[in-house]
């Protein structure tokens, strides 16, 4: 899940490239490279962050109009110098950029070897420049295919070569490529972000498929050969959304975003009339979807827990079968796939290779396939039948945060539209959408409490392992909290069902294990008080998230964090922001980088 970007124009390229891959670089921040190419070919690349390229290219100053770009997340091979893209071939004239994982790298390596290339990398990468090298004789875009030809494994790639100043080659397989077309120049990147500066069109392309690129102009062929005829599109703008404003850190950016982001996953899709949700993206699929009878929602990481909260919502509203799987597991699963089974893959940035390969299993099994996404135009949204786009706009952040309520929103207005479609009465529904329409208002009022949050955190940010608790709607939420503290403060964390804990994870507790339990006064509220209570008696903090004006807690622990009181099944919209301000306050204070995490990337292209 690395970030790649080229171009071929009439402009220096180095400005463009750099400014490409500092937009790019929540994709992988551990090194960087570039290649420029003009009389002598420049190359530079760095260990760390891309500031560390930018100042040796600024001292460089390389001239040339044409070249590519990378800024890495390791899979093969420390984050260092020689193993940072671009690789080169052995008389260093072809140049190449990665992202993807070659699976049969040291088997072709070996013959390489055998046949006198010399290797100055660990990376399974450098085998393709190699490959290219074996293959070139005098046609750069042949010698890609033929190369390509003898991979097993993903690829997004661009490649240089000195004798064709002004060509660029790209290639994809399973990882992300679009192309960004202008009057005089060409683009083409990891993802739209890096592009729509320059360009209003792109062109998406799809798997085993190469381009040639040259200013302003572009070719595209299938890697065993056949022309493809594709035209550009355009781009839908998300300008603004790039720029931090005056907040400190993308990720706090984000979390004061969610009010408008829960407006914007419900604007134009309430109707109060007949107390349901009107989803556009839905309407082709509504028969079969009000017909299905099972549903299996496939997804990782944060969007697994808004598809864990989405079966406990489908179960209420809709009397559907509901299972939610581990898209990386879902390959090992047996699942009874049957005609009237959909399929829901969840993904902020529709690019996942875990999320990605489960649908496209689901398809081979006849699924019913249907997406629910942040990103426009991505791979995930591309393949799936139809969808939903959850417009939460650009999240930047790797720890996801509004993406993550406005998936919470779009699930609860699916399940309302198919509940609806069945026994769901109009009161229910009436109830849930006006319910939906207070939350932006109340999640404003529980930003208010971002520096109470803090100085909890100042408290508490020192602990080496945390527990976070909740029952029925609320343990997805649980879980969630656990992850947003892991990944950015990295403090060990793990999210747990409140009534689980007595099996097991209760010996951890002592005076130095805190625990966050989520407690707002709904139907489990007072078993949980008991699980609550179970820690007291061992001298474990408690930390307790709940609704307004509940006093039992406050009598019970030290320290409780209020939330507006909405209908049960909303809940979750507001007690995940405390979790996330939390988070963000203990990585803060821990001087963790919140908006690049160690070992982290915000797309995982990689399975
Ligand atoms: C969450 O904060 C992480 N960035 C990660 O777990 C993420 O949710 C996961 O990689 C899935 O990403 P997706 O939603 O883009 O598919």
């Amino acid at each position: 899940m690395c970030g790649i970007v080229a171009y071929s124009g009439r402009q220096q390229a180095r400005g463009i490239l750099l400014d490409g891959l500092r937009r790019l670089e929540y994709r992988g921040y551990d090194s960087s490279g570039i290649a420029i190419l003009n009389s002598t070919p420049y190359l530079a690349r760095a260990v760390g962050k891309v500031a560390e390229l930018e100042r040796r290219v600024a001292q460089d100053e390389p001239q040339g109009l044409v070249g590519i770009a990378h800024t890495r997340w390791a899979t093969h091979g420390k984050p260092t110098e020689l193993n940072a893209h671009p690789h080169t071939d052995c008389q260093r004239q072809i140049f190449l950029v990665h992202n993807g994982i070659i699976e049969n790298y040291q088997a072709l390596k070996n013959r390489l070897l055998a046949a006198g290339h010399q290797f100055r990398s660990e990376t399974d990468t450098e085998v393709l420049v190699h490959l290219i090298e074996n293959a070139y004789n005098g046609h750069l875009e042949s010698a890609v295919q033929k190369a390509l030809l003898e991979v097993q494994g993903t690829f997004g790639i661009a490649v240089v070569h000195a004798a064709h100043p002004a060509e660029v080659i790209v290639a994809r397989r399973g990882s992300p490529i679009v192309l960004g077309i202008s009057a005089d120049a060409s683009l083409a990147a990891s993802d739209v972000s890096a592009l729509a500066q320059h360009t209003t069109q792109v062109v998406y392309l799809e798997d085993n498929e190469i381009a040639r690129l040259g200013p302003g102009e572009y070719s595209i062929k299938t890697l065993d050969n056949r022309a493809v005829s594709r035209s550009a599109t355009a781009l839908e703008r998300v300008a603004g959304d790039l720029e931090r404003g005056d907040f400190p850190h993308y990720m706090l950016k984000e979390i004061f975003e969610q009010p408008e982001a829960v407006e914007n996953a419900l604007r134009g899709r309430v109707n109060h009339s007949e107390g349901v949700a009107k989803l556009g993206g839905l309407e082709s699929v509504l028969d079969r979807l009000s017909q299905a009878r099972h549903l299996i929602i496939v997804s990782c990481g944060t969007s697994y827990y808004a598809g864990l909260f989405a079966r406990y919502a489908f179960e209420t509203l809709t009397d559907m079968t509901v299972e939610t799987e581990l898209a990386s597991e879902f390959r090992y699963r047996k699942l009874n796939i049957r005609q009237n089974t959909v399929v829901l893959a969840i993904s902020q940035s529709g690019e996942t290779a875990d999320t990605l390969a489960a649908l496209r299993e689901a398809k081979r099994k006849g699924a019913l396939v249907l997406g629910l996404v942040n990103v426009v135009g991505s791979t995930i949204a591309r393949e799936t039948l139809a969808g939903v786009y959850s417009h939460a706009g650009m999240e930047v952040g790797v720890a996801s945060t509004k993406s993550f309520t406005s998936q919470l929103t779009i699930l609860l207005l699916m399940a309302l539209l198919v509940g609806r479609s069945r026994d769901l009465s109009y009161e229910e529904g009436e109830r849930i959408l006006r319910g939906l329409e207070e939350v932006p208002g109340q999640i404003r009022e529980i930003l208010k409490l971002s520096d109470a949050v803090r100085e909890l955190a100042a408290r508490f940010c020192q602990a080496s392992h945390f527990l976070y608790i909740g029952r029925k709607y609320q343990y997805p939420i649980a879980l969630e909290g656990a992850l947003k503290l892991k990944e950015v403060s990295y403090i060990h964390a793990e999210g747990y069902a409140a009534g689980e804990m007595k099996h097991g994870p209760i010996a951890l507790i002592d005076p130095s294990f805190p625990t966050v339990a989520l407690a707002p006064a709904d139907g489990s509220f007072d078993k949980v008080v008991s699980n609550i209570q179970e820690i007291l008696a061992r001298s474990g903090p408690v930390i307790a998230i709940t609704t307004v004006g509940n006093t039992r807690l406050a009598s019970l622990v030290n320290h409780v964090i209020e939330v507006p009181h909405n209908v049960e099944i909303l809940m979750p919209l507001l007690t995940v922001v405390p979790l996330q301000l939390f988070a963000y306050h203990c990585a803060v204070l821990r001087g963790c980088d919140v908006d690049k995490p160690r070992n982290l990337a915000k797309s995982v292209t990689v399975e």
